[in-house]
């Protein structure tokens, strides 16, 4: 599959399986000890940012040992294709309120920070009871723009990666593992 296009592995399958496990108990417990309720509205609310983030959201959601429930919202920046303006606009939002819900934003990868910057203000502002966020992946710019993120798989070097959500061109999301790109592909 994409012979010769992935240039090398940087995270395995048994490498992600292994870090959504721990981050999984880790929001878990989170959740647990600021929630003492229980029923629908005290479930946990995971809002998958689409498309990058889909692999990842369902594996997380899975080995999450609390119900959670699932949402999407789709963003596209303005700009140039490679890399995103800060200049966000909803493609598809969420289908229900926010408002009391504990939020937890799922993203694969935060590149410069600008998409969960604008996400971030954007669901602030609908008044969830808590907002946090968890990314796969983190790549070193992404460190200094302000945005609190409190669960990380792996930081990254500043390389194209893709796989498992991740694309070029829309290609290689289907990857079970994240691999760099081999060059030849957008030379
Ligand atoms: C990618 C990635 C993040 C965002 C990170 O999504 O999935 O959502 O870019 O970039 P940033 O930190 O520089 O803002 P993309 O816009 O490519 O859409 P996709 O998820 O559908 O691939
Ligand atoms: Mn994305
Ligand atoms: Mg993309």
């Amino acid at each position: 599959m994409y012979d010769g296009d992935i240039a090398s592995t940087l995270v395995t399958e048994q490498a992600i399986r292994e870090k959504t496990a721990e981050l999984a108990a880790q929001i878990a417990a989170d959740h647990s000890a600021e929630r003492s309720g229980s029923g629908r509205d005290s479930d946990l609310l995971l809002v998958g940012v689409l498309k990058g983030a889909v692999m990842f959201m369902t594996d997380l959601a899975r080995a999450l040992p609390v119900p959670v429930q699932l949402e999407f919202m789709a963003v596209t920046s303005y700009g140039s294709g490679t890399s995103s303006s800060g200049v966000v606009r909803i493609l598809k939002d969420l289908d229900r309120d926010i408002a009391g819900r504990d939020v937890l934003i799922v993203e694969d990868i935060i590149d410069s920070g600008l998409t969960l910057s604008w996400l971030l203000k954007n669901l602030e502002s609908r008044q969830p009871a808590s907002l946090s966020v968890c990314t796969l992946l983190r790549k070193p710019d992404a460190v200094t723009v302000d945005v609190p993120v409190k669960y990380v798989g792996f930081d990254i070097p500043n390389e194209f990666v893709v796989g498992y959500g991740l694309d070029y061109a829309e290609r290689y999301r289907d990857l079970p593992f994240i691999g760099t790109l081999d060059p030849s592909v957008y030379a």
